[in-house]
């Protein structure tokens, strides 16, 4: 539930959202982002990798969502093909989030093979804002592969949204955590106002 201003939200009121999931111990937050974003009035549309179906059930954002689920470029769920393309196309923002350090590294060398980094390759970056949500252990966040995966994506043109420093479920404190769902949808409004 969004404890903040709700007036924050008018913002996403019948906008076509895309929601990346990646295989992330925090993609458990995206229960409540997709919820607020479905609440707020927007068109919430879901992608997952099948790494990401191994922390959260595609059938949970299916609910929230209140629309199939992306998880595969090679099962349509609309009935308009190529699917990816349409998505790209009919979306304002996109959101992956949790970003895993493997998808940084994809998206940093440009591939698309799999439903992910296919719908992020065929968005148009110059229209439709790319938002990265990296969240890992902090070891793998200090890797110097990550930190240089990350400015690559800068210089390409993804925001990325930040990770902060807390509770890790490896039971550390550090840096890397996913950002609140409040603040991930807050991005998104942000996002969405700038562009
Ligand atoms: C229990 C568990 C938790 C994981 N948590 C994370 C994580 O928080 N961040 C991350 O980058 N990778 C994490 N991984 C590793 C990714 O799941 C792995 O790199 C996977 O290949 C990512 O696939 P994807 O990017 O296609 O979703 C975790 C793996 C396991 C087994």
């Amino acid at each position: 539930m969004y404890q903040r201003d709700p007036a924050n939200l008018t913002t996403l009121n019948g906008v076509d959202v895309c929601v990346c999931v990646t295989g992330g111990i925090a993609a458990y937050k995206m229960c409540s982002v997709v919820s607020t974003l479905a609440q707020a009035g927007a068109v919430v549309h879901v992608a997952m990798t099948e790494e990401a179906t191994r922390f959260v059930t595609p059938l949970t954002f299916e609910a929230l969502a209140a629309r199939a689920v992306h998880l595969s470029a090679w099962s349509s769920v609309d009935r308009s093909d190529p699917q990816h393309v349409r998505l790209a196309k009919a979306c304002r923002v996109v959101l992956v989030a949790p970003c895993s350090m493997d998808m940084l590294s994809r998206l940093a060398t440009g591939r698309a093979d799999e439903i992910v980094s296919l719908i992020v390759a065929a968005t148009d970056r110059t229209k439709t804002p790319v938002l990265l949500a990296p969240s890992m252990n902090e070891t793998m966040w200090k890797q110097p592969a990550t930190q240089r995966n990350l400015a690559q994506l800068m210089s390409d043109g993804f925001q990325i949204v930040a990770p902060v420093e807390g509770w890790q479920a490896c039971r550390t404190v550090g840096d890397g955590r996913l950002p609140e769902s409040d603040d991930l949808v807050d991005s998104i409004v942000t996002a969405l106002n700038r562009a």
